[in-house]
């Protein structure tokens, strides 16, 4: 069953202006109830503008979102957030880092509700959901629910924006590159956590990654985009059977320099 549907996206930034950038270019893409989809491609490709415009943050400029069949595109920011979550590549992005872990976990349980979040305490009830969410980690936050997130890792943040992204199971899940920032080992750990969190929780989800052995170990389906469309799409055993060396070749085959469609070629 579809859960979202884009047809025919298409976004220019700058328009008439020399800097004029025709990023998504008739983008279509269904994705299915359930799909953990890794998303590739060359810098400048358009992932992160396509993950943009999902979460509303770009306004398309053709084309239509629908998300469970109703249309997105009316859709403000804010509203869009109760239903699609985002974890990004900077681990500062994703937790206020001068509030606590139980501030931060707040945040996310209350995100939506008009009452603002200093007025309304946090419970012990509450406090025993962010406790279970947080100790699903496996890293101790859940003891340490007092402590300002600013004395976190990168990696004990990037999960702690994870857990939050997560605490109200939402209906999308759009991961920007979220273990870049990590070390190999730290990185390797997040995502086993991304992977056990989207598991257990059954999320459809978007993960952008760099990291080629990533997009073939993860989830069910890996798409590339070059040049603001989507130019391969592989699932199941087709994805499962890629290797590095096969995926890069299809990389390097899909991809090159990006030029605005009216680019000057010097030389
Ligand atoms: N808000 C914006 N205003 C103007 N140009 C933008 C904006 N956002 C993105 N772009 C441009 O759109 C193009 C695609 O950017 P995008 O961030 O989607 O690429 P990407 O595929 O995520 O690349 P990367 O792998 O480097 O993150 C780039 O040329 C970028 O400079
Ligand atoms: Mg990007």
């Amino acid at each position: 069953m579809s859960l979202l549907t884009l047809t025919n996206i298409h976004k220019t930034f700058e328009k008439g202006t020399v800097n004029e950038n025709h990023v998504l270019r008739g983008l279509d893409l269904d994705i299915n109830q359930g799909d953990f989809i890794s998303v590739i491609g060359g810098n400048g490709a358009g992932k992160s503008t396509l993950l943009n415009s999902i979460a509303g943050v770009v306004d398309i400029d053709q084309g239509d979102i629908l998300l469970e069949g109703e249309s997105l595109r009316k859709e403000p920011v804010a509203k869009r957030a109760k239903k699609i979550s985002r974890v990004f590549q900077d681990p500062r992005m994703g937790t206020a880092t001068n509030l606590t872990i139980e501030e931060n976990m707040a945040i996310a349980y209350f995100r939506g509700e008009k009452r603002s979040l200093f007025k309304k305490a946090v419970t012990d009830k509450d406090r025993a959901v962010f406790k279970t969410a947080l100790s699903e980690l496996g890293l101790g936050l859940e003891d340490r629910l007092k402590t300002d997130a600013a004395f976190l890792s990168g990696g004990q943040r990037q999960a702690l924006t994870l857990a939050m992204a997560t605490l109200l199971r939402p209906k999308l899940l759009l991961l920007d590159e979220h273990t870049a920032a990590l070390d190999p080992k730290t990185s390797d750990m997040v995502m086993a956590l991304t992977k056990k969190i989207v598991e257990e929780q059954r999320l459809t989800t978007l993960m952008i990654t760099h990291n080629m052995e990533h997009a073939i170990a993860y989830g069910n389906r890996l798409v590339m985009l070059y040049h603001g469309k989507i130019v391969v799409d592989v699932r199941g055993e087709e994805k499962t059977s890629l290797t590095v060396a096969q995926l890069m070749d299809l990389f390097h085959k899909n991809s090159g320099e990006v030029l605005a469609d009216d680019a000057l070629v010097l030389g």
